[in-house]
């Protein structure tokens, strides 16, 4: 089984940018626990993490045909971003929504998701641990689908 992890922008930053928000665990922290996850859970993890919108989309793309499943933070473009929902709709490869934070409990803006609307689960103000929940989902959905 082959799980795409995919970062959209500012997510490289992790450990610097807001740690009141995000946490202090870097984005090395978390490339350890996407490691760690698909070492425990027998599965394949591939990370991919673009500041850019249309990288976004391209690698979404490459998931047809490729990946089981998609794990996705688009981070900033969660809330503005048609293109990565209709990506996300285009390979309609089952796909989680990750945020570290509670984008609930935050400004109205980030109330919004546009692509948890082609996702089949969101979890959120999990911190890093949210990406391990995400693809142990994943893994249960695509293993029941089968
Ligand atoms: C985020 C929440 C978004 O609102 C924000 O723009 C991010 C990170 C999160 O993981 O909590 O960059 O997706």
């Amino acid at each position: 089984m082959k799980i795409l992890v995919i970062n959209g922008p500012n997510l490289n930053m992790l450990g610097i940018r807001e740690p009141g928000i995000y946490g202090t665990g870097t984005f090395s922290d978390l490339l350890r626990l996407l490691e760690d996850t698909a070492r425990e859970e027998g599965l394949e993890v591939i990370q991919y993490q673009s500041n850019h919108e249309g990288d976004l989309v391209d690698k979404i793309q490459w998931a047809y045909g490729t990946a089981d499943g998609i794990v996705i933070n688009p981070a900033a473009y969660t809330h503005t971003s048609v293109a990565i929902l209709d990506a996300l709709k285009a390979v309609s490869v089952p796909a989680v929504e990750v945020h570290i934070s509670d984008v609930d409990s935050r400004e109205p803006f980030r109330q919004i998701s546009y692509a948890g609307m082609a996702c089949i689960k969101t979890i959120k103000g999990h911190g890093l641990e949210g990406y391990r929940e995400a693809i142990q989902y994943l893994k249960s959905y695509l293993t029941s689908a089968k």
